[in-house]
């Protein structure tokens, strides 16, 4: 389809997999721009790259607020996130202009369940400590006492959020043996059966659980949800695990809750800011293991990602249904 007799404009804000370029350059409706580096486009550039385009594919890292609405203008009709995660675009903005929007649900829901498992394995076995005792000469014989931790066997586990995430998280610790699975939302789920899921509120599932994983989206009523008082709460040998995004934990009082003691370990894919700088409080601390929001990276992940971002693109372009689309 074309605008006026010229093909449609559209602005990428990042280097994607070749998966998603291929549809779009093949599509034959658009021509596209992009910001071609590995690296986050600077906010001008951002600014500069999408005026006047009819559509922009964005990362969940590019913020998409009312300066950059204004700056595309009245052509652009679509926004597609490579991203599950909403939370980086101005919904309200977006709605007042009539704008669609799509995103990647789904497709990523077993890569961040399987890493977010990796992560909880890691933070209560200790993996990261194990592995650096091997290499700087730590390791000086089998020890009784040395390097223990917690199992998942016999244990409580709380799940916030039992969305796709948090339901295919659940689904995957069951096996471990675990005795009780507790999860807390909005509302109680319907799948929850399938893992003997009991909906409590979120001051039993903190005060009970051995595990706490977040997979809840982020909203104004999650953000900072996790702080002081939650922490406070927790039994002294929980593990705390985030897979969700950084702004859900309140990480000053995560970093006092495991510098004192008053929890046993955090594992953390998202932090606030990404990247977290290296002298950041956090990262002193071995009870703490921080990985770079690498939960959907794998290769055929971020492959499916980019096409489906590329479909949602072309459907808004075309005024066409969407594989998905954000109803908001
Ligand atoms: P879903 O929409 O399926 O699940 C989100 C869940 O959040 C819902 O079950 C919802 O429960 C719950 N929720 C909303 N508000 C609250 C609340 N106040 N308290 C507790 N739970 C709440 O999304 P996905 O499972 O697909 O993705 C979840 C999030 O995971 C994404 O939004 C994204 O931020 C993050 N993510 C991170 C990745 C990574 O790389 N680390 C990869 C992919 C996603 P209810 O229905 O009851 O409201
Ligand atoms: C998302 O999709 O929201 C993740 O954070 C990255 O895959």
């Amino acid at each position: 389809m074309k605008a006026a007799g010229k093909l449609m404009k559209v602005f990428i804000t990042r280097r994607i997999p070749q998966e998603g370029m291929k549809i779009l350059t093949a599509s034959g409706v658009c021509e596209v721009s992009l910001w071609d580096s590995d690296e986050p486009v600077p906010r001008s550039e951002l600014l500069k790259g999408v005026q006047g385009a009819h559509g922009l594919l964005c990362l969940l890292s590019d913020k998409i607020d009312a300066g950059v609405l204004d700056a595309a203008g009245p052509n652009l009709k679509v926004i597609s996130t490579m991203s599950v995660g909403f939370d980086h675009l101005a919904l309200d903005e977006i709605k007042k202009r009539a704008i669609r929007v799509g995103y990647t649900p789904d497709v990523l829901t077993d890569a961040t369940a399987e890493l977010t498992v990796a992560l909880l394995l890691a933070t209560a076995r200790r993996l990261p400590e194990g592995v650096e005792e091997v290499k700087n000469g730590g390791w000086s014989s089998w020890k009784p006492l040395w390097l223990c931790g917690y199992g998942l066997s016999g244990s409580t586990v709380g799940i916030i959020g039992l969305g796709r995430i948090g339901m295919a998280i659940a689904q995957r610790l069951m096996p471990f043996g675990v005795k009780r699975l507790l999860y807390s939302g909005r509302t109680a789920k319907a799948h929850a059966a399938e893992v003997n899921g009991e909906f409590v509120p979120l001051d039993t599932l903190v005060s009970e659980s051995d595990f706490i994983i977040v997979s809840c989206s982020l909203t104004p009523e999650t953000q900072s949800l996790c702080d002081k008082a939650f922490f406070s709460k927790m039994k002294k040998t929980a593990i705390f695990v985030n897979s969700s995004r950084g702004a859900v934990v309140n990480q000053e009082d995560l970093y006092t809750a495991l510098s004192s003691g008053q929890i046993a370990a955090a594992g953390l894919d998202v932090t606030t800011p990404e990247p977290l700088p290296t002298n950041h409080p956090l990262l002193t601390l071995k009870n703490c293991v921080v990985l770079p929001h690498i939960g959907s990276a794998t290769y055929s992940t971020r492959g499916i990602m980019s096409s489906l971002a590329a479909k949602n693109l072309l459907g808004g372009l075309q005024d066409s249904e969407m594989a998905s689309e954000l109803n908001f």
